[in-house]
């Protein structure tokens, strides 16, 4: 494992806070510095800023980065599952939609939606396969005709301890697990993001590309989890990962895989990106826990983007009801 300096009190307030992105930058860094001769130096001074202000006239001045078809007009805004309700008020829209981590794309989150241009979510085939009976290579427009489409608000809470609440639209996880019948042997769900380096400039760089995440199959098939294609009510901007995602809302956000080409039903435990690139940071089960801080980041409370308010964590974010069986 690398050699870090920290700084004697790591509670450091959150404007000094850094991203995954610290990472890449500080394992780059110190692999030149030792191939330089020079060492470890402390990091203090060079780390990054979170964001830049967030603009709603330049934002509305420009690409929505999402376009509608006629099939998405039959879909959206789909039926809201009032089974899922918010405890607090709505992120409004374009502040969720400038700040975003999308790797692929960039290591700041105020650039990404500028950044996605050349990206596109359509064509898009999703291969699901593996362990199952009926394995299937499915268009998205295909799935949004196949699967029931529904919204639903949802919190989201980032390991780096910002917090949104978002309108979701998407269908249940088990949907589609019971359309291509897992076998019996399948015990993880490995979802793997699309790879195209001529437009994602991310992927050129440090990392263990295409973005992989997993889940248990008892996690997949939990009433919570969804694949989200559309947000809003409206399709999903690419940004935040169209034209599918997962969402997964008492797991940090690292978990909700954007942009998934791939559905495979596994045995083992799969490898995921951010485990396979920090492993003590990042676990694999990622759980929302107010107890649990990490290394970077102290996870007893969380900000919301947009106002900046500071609320307790919830522990799995408040969704214990459904979920919390499956950690006893
Ligand atoms: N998916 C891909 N393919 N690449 C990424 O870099 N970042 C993750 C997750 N999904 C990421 C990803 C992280 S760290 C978070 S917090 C959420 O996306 C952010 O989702 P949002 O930008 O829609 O808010």
């Amino acid at each position: 494992m690398a050699h870090i300096i920290l700084p004697p009190d790591w509670r450091i307030p959150e404007r000094h806070i850094t991203p995954e992105s610290w990472y890449w930058q500080s394992v780059s860094r110190r692999t030149c510095l030792k191939l330089m001769g020079l060492g470890t130096l402390a990091l203090t001074g060079w780390l990054p800023g979170c964001s830049g202000p967030v603009n709603e006239q330049e934002f509305a001045r420009n690409p929505q980065h999402y376009e509608w078809t006629d099939l998405d007009r039959t879909i959206y805004p789909a039926p809201r599952n009032p089974t899922f309700t918010l405890d607090r008020p709505m992120t409004p829209e374009h502040i969720a939609a400038q700040y975003n981590n999308f790797y692929e794309f960039s290591q700041a989150k105020d650039d990404v939606w500028k950044r996605v241009t050349a990206f596109e979510p359509r064509p898009w085939d999703i291969r699901i396969h593996g362990l199952v009976h009926k394995p299937r290579t499915v268009s998205i427009d295909d799935l949004l005709r196949t699967m029931p489409i529904e919204e639903r608000t949802y919190r989201l809470r980032c390991v780096e301890a910002w917090a949104m609440a978002v309108p979701w639209s998407g269908f249940p996880f088990k949907a589609l697990i019971d359309w291509v019948q897992p076998l019996s042997t399948a015990r993880f769900v490995r979802l793997t993001a699309f790879y195209n380096p001529s437009v994602a400039m991310g992927q050129r760089g440090y990392g263990p590309w295409p973005y992989t995440e997993g889940l248990t199959m008892a996690e997949a098939a939990n009433e919570l989890t969804l694949l989200a294609t559309g947000i809003y009510g409206h399709p999903l901007p690419k940004q935040h990962g169209a034209p599918l995602r997962l969402v997964t809302p008492w797991k940090y956000g690292y978990k909700s895989i954007k942009s998934v080409v791939d559905i495979e039903f596994v045995r083992e435990q799969p490898a995921t990106f951010w485990n396979t690139l920090v492993p003590w940071e990042y676990d694999f089960q990622a759980n929302v826990n107010p107890a649990v801080p990490h290394p970077r980041w102290l996870q007893e409370t969380e900000r919301m983007i947009g106002t900046n308010e500071r609320r307790p964590t919830l522990y799995l974010n408040g969704y214990e009801p459904w979920v919390g069986t499956l950690y006893t």
